[in-house]
């Protein structure tokens, strides 16, 4: 349970609330946004000015830094509501810190536990009523900072703005997912970003993303900066493969996001005693795997994708199409424990659960 912070949080209430347009049973990802959003300032070297204030557009000069920098870092978090109507966060701490290891990698000052916290626990407080409670549906939650100096010299900024918002949102992708790997384009190197959730990292995704999605693919994979040969992860998530019995995913490093979900996943995996190894892992021996059979799964891992299978790897114009998706595929187990944990339908072993109200 998260406990009421001693922050103070001025609140301006929308008088035009859009609840009655949200349709609950027609959910897509990220396109309707809930009443409200919380913000906070930086600015002569400390955060104050936190405020809910009604969803809206953000008056903003041209000339503010993150527009012509990037100076710009998110989040993707979710709440979950129970049959009870009980509402909570996944893993929000490790959001928290996070977006500070991003912070920091980007110049940018931290933001304090208790505005983070305490701008989640008031916002969906007061929006409690835009928190989906069907199955495969939770309000998707992007809490952001960007530099907001008015100034187009090349430096870190000396002020910004937190803001969190919120977006009732059912799947990220509806079916199995097709996938191109990789090899021409780059999306992080050693010394980059690519460990952080900078916006950057994603906008740099877009065009490789078109063309595969021209060739009919939904995502790609990216391969290692070097000789794209080892696999690092999808656009939008983490990536595990079955093979054999053995749960294998690509160590974290400088071009790796630390996903929640992936060690999530790992955690579970390792809890009933499945064998796992995070090392890197070749496009060749997934192939290798897949023409003798010993490549079971292959899925991606993230907030907003949950655990989204995958159907067909592409590679060198080749399509790899995987073995159908069992229901007992440790994918599926997985899948139906994370969402049994978050709807608290079974015991919160990790402490992963933050009941907010
Ligand atoms: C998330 O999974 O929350 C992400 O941030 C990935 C994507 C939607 C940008």
């Amino acid at each position: 349970m998260i406990k009421e912070k001693t922050i103070e949080v001025k609140v301006q209430k929308t008088s035009n609330s859009r609840i009655k347009e949200l349709d609950f049973e027609n959910l897509y990802f990220g396109k309707v946004f809930s009443d409200h959003m919380f913000t906070a300032d930086y600015k002569n070297n400390q955060w104050g000015d936190a405020q809910i204030i009604p969803y809206g557009p953000i008056p903003m000069s041209p000339s503010t830094s993150a527009l012509h920098y990037g100076q710009a870092i998110f989040e993707g978090m979710k709440a979950y509501k129970n049959l009870k109507g009980e509402v909570s966060l996944f893993r929000p701490l490790a959001n928290h810190k996070r977006i500070n290891i991003s912070a920091e990698r980007m110049c940018m000052p931290p933001i304090p536990e208790e505005i983070f916290l305490e701008g989640l626990r008031k916002l969906i407080e007061l929006d409690n009523n835009w928190v989906p409670m069907n199955e495969g549906s939770s309000l998707y939650i992007r809490p952001f900072i960007i530099g907001t100096d008015e100034f187009i010299g090349v430096k870190p900024s000396d002020t910004y703005r937190f803001y969190i918002i919120t977006s009732p949102s059912g799947l990220y992708y509806n079916r199995p997912v097709k996938v191109l790997v990789e090899t021409n384009f780059i999306r992080a190197v050693e010394g980059g970003v690519g460990f952080v959730k900078a916006s950057g990292n994603y906008g740099r995704s877009l065009y490789p993303t078109k063309l595969a999605q021209k060739k009919g693919y939904d995502q790609i994979i990216w391969t290692d900066a070097q000789n794209h040969r080892y696999l690092e992860e999808s656009g939008t998530m983490n990536l595990m493969f079955v093979i054999d019995d053995v749960l294998i995913t690509t160590p974290l490093g400088d071009t790796i996001l630390a996903g929640i979900t992936r060690d999530s996943v790992l955690t579970l995996a390792r809890d009933w005693k499945m064998k796992v190894q995070e090392r890197k892992i070749s496009i060749d021996e997934v192939i290798n795997a897949s023409k003798n059979g010993s490549l079971h799964e292959a899925f991606g891992t993230g907030t907003a994708a949950t655990i989204a299978h995958i159907a067909q790897i592409g590679f060198e114009n080749i399509n790899y199409d995987l073995p159908e998706i069992l229901p007992h595929s440790f994918a599926n187990r997985v899948a139906k424990e994370l969402e049994n944990i978050r709807r608290g339908r079974v015991k919160d072993i990790h402490k992963w659960m933050y009941k907010i109200l």
